[in-house]
């Protein structure tokens, strides 16, 4: 009995392993449940040491978290804030839906990303977006006016005459 139980749980854990992202359902590498070291209970040191160029700064708060593993020393997909979509700075011109703001106001690294195991998006980006392809729509979340949104209307939508005016 206890071998069957093993192998399903085996199974299980393979199955997720496969189901979701890199980032798996082992919460505590993101949480520390008891031992926080930042908001959100999150259980990784830090990586402060990095500079903001939009900020001038060292990195801060989830920015700090997913730096803390992608980074060049951990070789896991590095992120170089030197070169990277500006985060850390309150948005000036950009008009960028609350919802997606840190607590702080700020544009951060979760603005983008929702990390959990549980969103089935490409890259763990919020928005509706399964494929690279569809990056726009993703973009249009917050660059509305950059964005060809018909592009991603049902095709038989696109396909029909352009509506009369109202
Ligand atoms: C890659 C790192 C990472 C992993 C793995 C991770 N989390 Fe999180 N979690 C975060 C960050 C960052 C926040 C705060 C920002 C946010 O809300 O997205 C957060 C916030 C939360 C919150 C509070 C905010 C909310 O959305 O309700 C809960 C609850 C939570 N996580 C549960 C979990 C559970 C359960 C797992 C495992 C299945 C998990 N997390 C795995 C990074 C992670
Ligand atoms: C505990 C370490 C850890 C932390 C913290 C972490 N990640 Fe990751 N992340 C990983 C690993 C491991 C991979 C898979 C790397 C690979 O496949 O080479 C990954 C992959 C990714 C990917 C690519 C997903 C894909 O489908 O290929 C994205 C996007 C990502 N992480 C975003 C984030 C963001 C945003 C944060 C902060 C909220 C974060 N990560 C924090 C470990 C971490
Ligand atoms: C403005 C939106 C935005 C912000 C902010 C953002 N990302 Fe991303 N990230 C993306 C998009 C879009 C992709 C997918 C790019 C592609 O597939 O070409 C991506 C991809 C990634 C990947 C996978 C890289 C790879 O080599 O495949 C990682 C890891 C990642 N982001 C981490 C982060 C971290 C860490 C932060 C904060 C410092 C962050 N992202 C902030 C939009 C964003
Ligand atoms: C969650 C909101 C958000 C999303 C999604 C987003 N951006 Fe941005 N973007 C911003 C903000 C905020 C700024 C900074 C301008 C400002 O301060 O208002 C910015 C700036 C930029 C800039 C100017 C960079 C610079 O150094 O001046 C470019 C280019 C850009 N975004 C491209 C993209 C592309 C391409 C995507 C999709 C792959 C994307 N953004 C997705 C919010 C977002």
């Amino acid at each position: 009995m206890h071998k069957l139980l093993i192998a399903v749980a085996a199974v299980f854990f393979a199955a997720t392993a496969f189901a979701y992202g890199p980032h798996d359902n082992s919460c505590v590498e993101c949480h520390s449940l008891h031992y926080a070291k930042g908001d959100s209970i999150i259980g990784i040191k830090p990586n402060t040491m990095e500079k903001n160029p939009s900020t001038g700064a060292g990195a801060s708060d989830d920015i700090s978290l997913c730096l803390g593993c992608h980074n060049d020393d951990e070789g896991i997909m590095p992120i170089l804030l030197s070169s990277t979509h500006p985060v850390g700075m309150k948005p000036g011109k950009v008009k960028v839906p609350a919802e997606l703001l840190t607590s702080k106001g700020t544009l951060g690294c979760v603005s983008c990303h929702d990390p959990h195991p549980s969103n089935p998006n490409y890259q763990y980006l919020r928005g509706d977006v399964k494929k690279s392809g569809q990056l726009g729509k993703f973009c249009a979340l917050c660059h509305k006016e950059k964005v060809d949104m018909s592009e991603f209307a049902p095709k038989k939508e696109a396909a029909a005459p352009a509506p009369k005016k109202q």
